[in-house]
């Protein structure tokens, strides 16, 4: 039991914080932090194929990002379009199966399209589970899944008093995925903001210093480490304790 613990492969969801920083400490726009921080999830990307994970969960962009000055939220679209164009399909013959959580709605329609073709093209892939999570934010997820269910309920779909955890699950933008096991964030923040409410319940957090541009495979390697030490209870009694 205990070894089938050990090798099973985990899901890795990584608050990528931090470019604007790294930027700034090189006199650079912030952009150029950005287009570094994508430089850094290809790295991260590569890094994942020797290590037990099989699904990771990337924050691209929250909800609350749209709040930052439109240059720098249409530079991070651009991007994201550039990325999504320039590697979907090395990430495809890399047998990674991709998909975008968050609010599709309040996103360009020529990126909602390229989302749509990325996850058709990659939607049979058995290799790593790739989700990105763009215009994501855990509390507009949930309040969304609230939204879904209510209306199930009116419809006469589902009753009132079954709604239970796995109902919730379902209308999730993650559902069918399984919840993280460890949540990386980087560049010294010690917070959440927002992400994976739901899901990371139980998770495992590891914060470090590192700028997200400068994460490599040996910060990954570490966090996962560092993962393997920790003893996770889901509010039982720990594995010393005495009867
Ligand atoms: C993370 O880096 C990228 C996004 C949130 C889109 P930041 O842009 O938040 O960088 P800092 O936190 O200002 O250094
Ligand atoms: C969280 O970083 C979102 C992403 C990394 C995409 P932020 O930089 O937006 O978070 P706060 O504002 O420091 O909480
Ligand atoms: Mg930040």
């Amino acid at each position: 039991m205990v070894e089938e613990i050990a090798q099973s492969k985990l899901h890795v969801a990584i608050i990528m914080d931090g470019n604007g920083r790294w930027a700034a400490a090189r006199g650079l726009p912030r952009t150029m932090g950005h287009r570094a921080g994508i430089d850094a999830l290809k790295r991260t990307l590569k890094a994942v194929k020797d290590l037990p994970i099989s699904h990771l969960t990337v924050y691209s962009f929250s909800s609350e990002n749209w709040s930052r000055p439109l240059a720098e939220v249409s530079e991070l679209m651009q991007l994201l379009r550039f990325y999504l164009r320039s590697d979907l399909q090395s990430l495809h013959k890399e047998g990674i199966r991709i998909r975008v959580i968050g609010e599709r709605e309040t996103l360009a329609n020529d990126i909602v399209e390229m989302i749509e073709n990325a996850e058709k093209l990659t939607s049979n892939n058995t290799g790593l589970a790739l989700t990105i999570a763009l215009s994501y934010g855990g509390r507009q997820e949930i309040t969304a899944a609230v939204r879904g269910i209510a209306k199930a309920v009116s419809r006469g779909e589902i009753k009132a008093d079954a709604i239970d955890e796995m109902t919730v699950q379902k209308y999730l933008f993650t559902a069918g995925i399984p919840d993280p096991d460890l949540v990386i964030r980087t560049s010294g923040e010690k917070r959440i903001s927002n992400f994976l409410l739901w899901q990371s319940a139980y998770a495992e957090y590891v914060f470090t210093d590192v700028l997200w541009p400068d994460f490599s495979a040996t910060h990954l390697a570490e966090a996962i480490d560092e993962y393997h030490m920790r003893e996770r209870r889901y509010g039982a009694t720990g594995g010393n304790s005495l009867e």
